[in-house]
Formats: C-alpha cells, sequence, structure tokens
C-alpha cells in the first residue's frame, strides 16, 4: 500500500511538477496546516516544543512490533517445562535484548513473571519510573557508595559480586534505615563476576547474620549451557549443589536458590531451584538447536517503509563504494532502515526482505540510515509499502527471517543482533494478550 501523500514515483516529468509546485503560494503542508515560510514564528523556537511523536508517525519509517500474545504463550511454554514451583524471573537488561524494556518488562510481569533482571543500575531506574512495582535484581557489580544509595532509593535488589561490598552495603543500609536487599552471586566457573564457590557457604553464613542486609537469594551464572552434554555446565551444577548441602550442614538458612538461564533450564528436565533467569527464549529464540521447544516462536518483528522508488539504467553504481553495478534497466527502492537502526552492515548484498507477499533482495552497501532494494520484476511494489526484515509469523520455510539465520550469516549469536537494535525505532505492541 502506498503511503498517504506520495504515490508511485516519477510518473510526472520533474519539469511538470516544479512547475506545479511554482504556481501555488510558498508553502509547506504541515500537521496543524498550511504555514507561510516567511514567517518562523510557527516553528515556536521561542518556546521549547511540548510536542510528543504523533502516534501514526512511529511507523512512518522503522519500528519493531513486539507480539504480546506470543511472549505470554512463550512464558507458559517455558513454565511448563520447569520444575513445580519454580518462578521465572525476565532478564530484560539490554532494553530486554532489543526489543524494549518499557514495553516487555510490564507484559513479562501481566503473564506471570514474578521478577526482572537488568545489567545496570539505570536500567533498573527507568522502569522503576515507569512506575513498575515488581522485584528487579540489577545484575552487574555496584562498587561504589552513590551507586547503592540510588539502587536502594529505587528499591532495586543488586548483586553482592564481592565480600569487599559488604561494609559499603551496610553503610548504605544504615542510611537508608532499612537492610539493603542483596542476591549472592557465586562464580561457580563462569569466570565473571561473583565471589569464589569454595567461600559461598561460609559467607552466606556470615552474611545472614548481618542486620543491614536481607539476603534474598544466592545464585550463580552457567558458562557452557548451550553445548550439550557439557562436562563443564555439569562441574557448576555440581558445585552449585555442594555450596547448598555445606549450608544445609552448617545449619545455616536456606536462600533462595537460582542458577539456570535459558539453556540451562531447557537442557535439565528438573531440579530448576527456586527461580530461573530467563532471557532469550523467552523472546521466543532457542538459545541452541538442540534445546527447540514446540510452539515458541520469536516475538519481535523489524519492519521499514519504503521512501523512494527511480528507475535506473543498466551499468548504475548503487550506494556507497558502487559495490553493487545494476545489470539491466532497474527499479531501485529505498528503504528507511539502516546500519544506526541495527542492521548489520556486514549484511549489505545479502539481505532479504519480505514486501506485498513476496521477496525482494537488498542491493548494494547498507548506509548509516537506509538501503536499497532491486524491486526491478515487482511492479506492485510502490514508495510507502512496508518491507518486513525479521519475524516468524512469516512462512516458516523462510528460515531467512529469523535473526538466527543474521547470526550464521556473520558468525555471530542472535543476542548481540538483537541487542545491536538502536533506541530509535519505535517499539510497538501489536497482538495484545487481552
Ligand atoms: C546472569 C545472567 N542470568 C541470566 C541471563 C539470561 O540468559 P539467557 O538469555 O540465555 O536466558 C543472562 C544473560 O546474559 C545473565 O547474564
Amino acid at each position: 500500500m502506498a503511503a498517504p501523500g506520495l504515490q508511485g514515483n516519477g510518473v510526472k516529468p520533474v519539469a511538470n511538477v516544479v512547475a506545479d509546485a511554482l504556481a501555488g503560494p510558498l508553502s509547506v503542508q504541515a500537521a496543524s496546516g498550511t504555514k507561510d515560510l516567511n514567517n518562523l514564528d510557527w516553528l515556536g523556537l521561542a518556546d521549547p516544543p511540548t510536542c510528543s511523536p504523533d502516534p501514526d508517525l512511529l511507523t512512518s519509517r522503522a519500528w519493531v512490533e513486539i507480539d504480546g500474545a506470543q511472549l505470554r504463550q512463550n512464558l507458559r511454554l517455558l513454565q511448563a517445562r520447569l520444575s513445580p514451583g519454580t518462578e521465572i524471573w525476565a532478564v530484560v537488561k539490554a532494553n530486554a535484548y532489543g526489543h524494549g524494556a518499557k514495553l516487555v518488562a510490564p507484559l513479562a510481569i501481566a503473564a506471570g513473571a514474578k521478577g526482572l533482571c537488568v545489567a545496570t543500575l539505570a536500567e533498573g531506574i527507568e522502569l522503576r519510573q515507569q512506575g513498575l512495582k515488581a522485584p528487579i535484581l540489577v545484575l552487574g557489580a555496584l562498587n561504589t557508595w552513590a551507586e547503592l544509595r540510588q539502587a536502594m532509593a529505587a528499591r532495586l535488589e543488586v548483586s553482592l559480586t564481592c565480600a569487599e561490598q559488604i561494609p559499603l552495603m551496610c553503610q548504605v543500609a544504615r542510611l537508608a534505615g532499612r537492610p539493603c536487599p542483596i542476591h549472592v552471586n557465586v562464580d561457580t566457573g563462569m569466570t565473571r563476576l561473583g565471589i569464589p564457590w569454595t567461600e559461598a557457604a561460609l559467607l552466606w553464613g556470615q552474611i545472614c547474620r548481618i542486620p543491614e542486609l536481607q539476603a534474598c537469594s544466592l545464585f550463580s551464572h552457567l558458562a557452557t549451557a548451550d553445548e550439550p552434554d557439557s562436562a563443564a555446565m555439569e562441574q557448576q551444577r555440581t558445585r552449585f549443589a555442594q555450596i547448598v548441602e555445606q549450608i544445609q550442614r552448617a545449619g545455616d538458612p536456606l536462600p533462595s536458590l537460582h542458577l539456570d538461564n535459558s539453556a540451562g533450564a531447557l537442557s535439565h528436565l528438573q531440579g530448576h531451584y527456586a527461580r530461573v533467569r530467563l532471557g532469550l527464549a523467552l523472546y521466543g529464540l532457542p538459545p541452541a538447536p538442540h534445546l527447540q521447544v514446540p510452539g515458541l516462536q520469536p516475538i519481535l518483528r523489524l519492519k521499514a517503509r519504503l521512501t523512494h522508488i527511480q528507475t535506473v539504467p543498466a551499468q548504475t553504481g548503487v550506494s556507497y563504494g558502487h559495490r553493487y553495478v545494476t545489470h539491466r534497466p532497474s527499479r531501485i527502492a529505498t528503504l528507511a532502515i539502516g546500519y544506526a537502526d541495527g542492521i548489520p552492515r556486514r549484511l549489505s548484498g545479502r539481505l532479504q526482505g519480505w514486501a506485498g507477499g513476496g521477496l525482494i533482495p537488498q542491493v548494494g552497501t547498507i548506509t548509516m540510515d537506509q538501503c536499497m532494494w532491486d524491486v526491478t520484476d515487482r511492479p506492485d511494489i510502490q514508495v510507502g509499502d512496508v518491507v518486513e526484515l525479521l519475524g516468524s509469523h512469516l512462512d516458516s520455510a523462510l528460515s531467512r527471517f529469523q535473526v538466527q539465520d543474521w547470526a550464521d550469516q556473520l558468525g555471530t549469536i542472535p543476542y548481540e543482533l538483537l541487542c545491536g537494535l538502536s533506541a530509535r525505532l519505535p517499539r510497538l505492541l501489536v497482538n495484545s494478550p487481552e
């Protein structure tokens, strides 16, 4: 469907179009009516604009759609795979893996997730500012007084990632007049953050006796859960279980425990402890090819609009570097999405799009804000049409519309590409769960 206001492309000779325009007054059609270009008062430069974007314009360029009903379905499918009573905590760090944390976090809670995990203080504060009341755990290390004070003020729960943080946490708690809620991160083999597993049980016992600390849980993170039959993962599980045994033997209160990410949760049929921290699977992607869940579907669709179409002769260079040269008279369409939106430039010339019920190939170098497509064989395609770049509801045989396919082409993982979907893409809820 063509965008309202601009039909087809270049059907009228350029000279005629200009003549038509000059016949009328010098004006521009703005959303609020016709404006005189010689008087710039209407721009309101003296008063900072208070307007927010017109919701209809959110789909004028490029955007992400989030399928709310599918998110709920994914959560239910995953919950059914977990040990009875195990809670799902939704990992919504990095803007919910590019899906839009503001949108996804409340949806996940409404669908049954019991808490949220973020990586940074700022991510947690943003969700609180939005009014979310659910528990929010900051997974990253907070090593300074200022960070911990802010975390307490925003009622965030923090990770204890090394014993040296304890005095600072106690001071902050005293100032706040309430205990600091902590989750003890134990390094059982990831070698990233956390107290050494050999010291975990002893430290837990000590922490339980510190009134300034509210010991919420003890957790660890798996390094190789996405590998089939991983001995390293089994070693991490064994170490974690040993810590639990040691705590029990010491007679200390047994913490709430969590170890599994998506791959860990799906590779083990039981023994999921009190919680699992799920990211990728919740978004509908299997964390490894051998860890498929029937019915699990990606909740993200990436779409953009064609803003220009031109007919060019054979031997015309297209885009930066002229790395693509037309081999026949061609109709070249420009799509308003580029690498600044998160489409990797290294996919130049390798992308396929879905437009008007068929495939179209991307040609030439992907630029910062736009990329070009060969629509020579598709006269039906017009300026304003939507091209879909990622989406699971398309013909399931078309694996090229899965982020996994992009990742395979680039030798990376879906996580990296999803997180790369930039902030300037509006995130829109489609298929609301009610
Ligand atoms: C500590 C921690 N827990 C859980 C997750 C969720 O992992 P996944 O998206 O594979 O479920 C992550 C993600 O990187 C993480 O860092």
